[in-house]
């Protein structure tokens, strides 16, 4: 059977669906997306990412509101049991629309919402035995709270990373380090966490939200600071979030600094909340 999207409010065959020539994300960049973990046929938290879908498209001034996310979210669920899909991701995109080529926006282009599944494992090795990151400096723009299509920043640094060997870029803005090139970054020192607060410098990650949720059920408190670049080295523990890597430890930074790490006890404490978590978004409930 062939594969379903979503184009506006239908669910059509992917090989049916059309683009304007003129959809100011391509020019641009000039659009906002989510992307939704499936575990086990249902979705993971997706009512936080659609209200961060809702407040992305606010700071970019595109009309999106609480019935659009409301409906969205039901066609979203609808295309995910179209395909069928059981353990992958869900990903949406709301471009401003299509408009002839003008730095100019007007307020009347009518945006346009697509969304596909695609199936994807979870990282299980990743999540036992972690990764290797490259740090390297942040270039992108001042605005990443802003979940925008717009990531030629984000897609350099990832390539950087994979040139050395490894699976994430660790950006940092002079000497404080800010978050992945798709992931949210935290070191461990003392029994203490550490990530960077919630500013115009870094997305506000939904696992990172979650994440920190579980610390606080856990006793453990949290700086919300930049860390500083020259802390690597002195770190227990590090390790990323995100919706497709959930907790990932950092085993090695390379890059700006070398620092290697093991995989350590509070890592593996949130790392088994998030399986507590997956397992009942399987379960259904
Ligand atoms: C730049 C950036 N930071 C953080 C994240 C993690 O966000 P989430 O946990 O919502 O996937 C992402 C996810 O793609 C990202 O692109």
């Amino acid at each position: 059977m062939a594969e379903k999207v979503l184009m506006g409010k239908e669910i059509i065959a992917r090989n049916e669906a059309m683009f304007s020539f003129d959809d100011r994300s391509m020019y641009f960049g000039d659009g906002i997306y989510e992307v939704v973990r499936i575990y086990g046929g249902h979705p993971y938290q997706m009512e936080m990412h659609m209200q961060r879908l809702q407040r992305s498209a606010e700071e970019m001034d595109i009309p999106f509101s609480t019935e659009d996310k409301q409906t969205l979210s039901a066609s979203l669920n609808e295309l995910k049991n179209e395909n069928h899909l059981q353990e992958g991701i869900l990903y949406v995109q709301v471009s401003r629309g299509a408009a002839e080529r003008n730095h100019l926006y007007e307020r009347h282009e009518e945006p346009v919402v697509f969304a596909f599944t695609k199936e994807m494992p979870r990282p299980l090795d990743q999540l036992q035995s972690g990764i290797a990151v490259y740090l390297t400096e942040d270039e992108r723009w001042l605005r990443c709270d802003i979940k925008s299509v717009n990531l030629l920043g984000n897609v350099l640094a990832k390539r950087k990373a994979a040139d050395h060997d490894c699976q994430e870029a660790v950006l940092h803005r002079g000497n404080e380090v800010t978050e992945g090139s798709s992931s949210n970054l935290f070191i461990v020192k003392d029994n203490e966490l550490q990530t960077h607060p919630a500013t115009n410098l870094i997305l506000n990650g939904i696992t990172r939200q979650v994440v920190l949720e579980y610390a606080e059920q856990l006793g453990k408190s949290v700086r919300y600071d930049p860390i500083d670049i020259e802390d690597l080295a002195g770190a227990d523990e590090a390790f990323i979030t995100s919706t497709t890597n959930e907790v990932t430890p950092i085993t090695e930074f390379r890059g700006t600094k070398h620092v290697q790490l093991k995989v350590g006890e509070i890592t593996k404490q949130l790392q088994e909340r998030f399986e507590d978590d997956v397992k009942k978004t399987e379960s259904g409930t």
